[in-house]
């Protein structure tokens, strides 16, 4: 008898799944003699699915500012425990980057990056406050959903993206939201959507804040994981933010450095909550940390120390400025090159919305039988909702992928 028998598989994450079939796909073309016809170089197979930044020679990237810092802190630290709260310059600094200051009615907690800081958010309106639903964008990032549903909130969406025409449904958003239920969280991406790259306007923002000044049961949770990402500007990406703070609203944010920083894996993140008072503030941080200590302890200090060195120091914060210059400047690019190649071939339907989109995405408007078709065929993988990572595209690939899409538009099967 085992304890485990009837543990079902869980299903496979939507985005880890397609970059596990991603993995295959390299690995038997690695395992190819070299004289085999598959192994031609053109055949080689291409990942647009993880959200992570690649040089245009499709490498990952250390940003030149964290390896210095790295390297500056070599013997000079220890790896005693942090507080329950985590590193306090590195939470002081990142709260002053997410508002533009510091507010002592700001409650901060250093978390595992952007899912840890939706976790504990989650988690602490479940069993603090008399809210039980949240509201997500459709689409939105996929694991939204599991991350709340895991918290013990219901789910459920308002209307953001209309795939015919590439655009925002701000109206049917207003309505939606006008008119659902109080005492709802409602999470907004304040910029480069995640998964279709379209953003709201600040004009739109001005009507959301006029909304949730008006509706004060709904509380905004904005997801920041692409501050500086997305303009390339730090302070325009969380320009809603702080338009929301200003109209004295209650406000949560999580924020992740994993993007902007390139600290993907060492898990550095901060979710703030705006209270109404400091003593507010104090009983609320009291909680969040209380739901740290449950499930992690503590948060891991490495990647705090390089996020706080470099947020601290002016000279530092400027490298880091140039480094986000670097990355946006080749996302942008590419987007380009890709709508380029694709007019260049006449590839039937319009493109415009890759280079209006920003961010890591695009939401190509591919659909599910031409992704597959891709696959299949070209060996390019992508979310089957037609997500594209912009990250994935260099010089060297951007010409096969836009023959490979000619091809799938032109060739593959109707979607029903
Ligand atoms: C919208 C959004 N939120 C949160 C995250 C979480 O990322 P991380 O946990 O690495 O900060 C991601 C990552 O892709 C994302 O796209």
């Amino acid at each position: 008898m085992s304890h485990f028998e009837k543990v079902v598989q869980a299903k496979p994450d939507s985005i880890f799944g397609v970059q596990e079939t991603y993995k295959r796909a390299l690995a038997t073309y690695k395992a190819l003699p070299k004289d085999h016809p598959d192994a031609a170089p053109e055949k080689l197979p291409i990942s647009l699915v993880i959200g992570a930044y690649r040089t245009a020679e499709g490498q990952p990237w250390v940003l030149p500012v964290v390896a210095e810092v790295e390297r500056e802190m070599v013997g000079k630290e220890n790896h005693e425990y942090l507080e329950m709260a985590g590193h306090v310059g590195f939470r002081n600094a990142a709260q002053k980057l997410m508002f533009g200051r510091n507010f002592p009615e700001v409650a901060t907690i250093q978390t595992l990056s952007g899912t840890g800081a939706l976790s504990i958010g989650f988690n602490f309106f479940a069993r603090h406050t008399n809210i039980r639903h949240v509201l997500l964008s459709d689409p939105t990032w996929g694991n939204h959903f599991t991350v709340a549903q895991t918290a013990g909130l219901t789910t459920g969406t308002y209307p953001y993206y209309n795939s015919q025409h590439n655009s925002v449904k701000f109206e049917e958003m207003l309505q939606c939201l006008r008119t659902c239920d109080p005492n709802t969280l409602v999470v907004l991406h304040p910029s480069a959507h995640n998964p279709t790259g379209m953003d709201l306007t600040m004009e739109q923002w001005a009507q959301l804040a006029e909304l949730f000044t008006a509706r004060r049961t709904l509380v905004p949770f904005f997801d920041s994981a692409y501050q500086g990402y997305a303009s390339g500007d730090l302070d325009a990406d969380v320009a809603a933010v702080r338009l929301f703070t200003d109209h004295g609203l209650q406000v949560v944010v999580s924020q992740s450095f994993s993007k902007n920083m390139g600290l993907y894996g060492e898990r550095v993140g901060a979710l703030h909550v705006k209270c109404d008072s400091v003593d507010e503030k104090d009983r609320v941080l009291s909680q969040l940390a209380a739901l740290a200590r449950a499930t992690y302890s503590n948060p891991p200090s490495y990647g705090a120390r390089i996020a706080s060195t470099i947020l601290s120091d002016p000279a530092r914060f400027e490298q880091w400025k140039g480094c986000l210059d670097t990355m946006t400047s080749r996302l942008k690019g590419m987007r380009h090159a890709l709508l380029a190649a694709l007019e260049r071939r006449h590839v039937p339907g319009s493109w415009n919305h890759i280079t209006v989109q920003q961010g890591m995405f695009s939401y190509t408007g591919l659909t599910a039988p031409q992704v597959a078709y891709m696959a299949e065929h070209h060996k390019i993988f992508l979310l089957p909702s037609g997500r594209m990572s912009i990250a994935g595209l260099t010089p060297a690939n951007v010409e096969r992928v836009a023959a490979a899409m000619e091809d799938a538009v032109t060739h593959a099967p109707v979607a029903h």
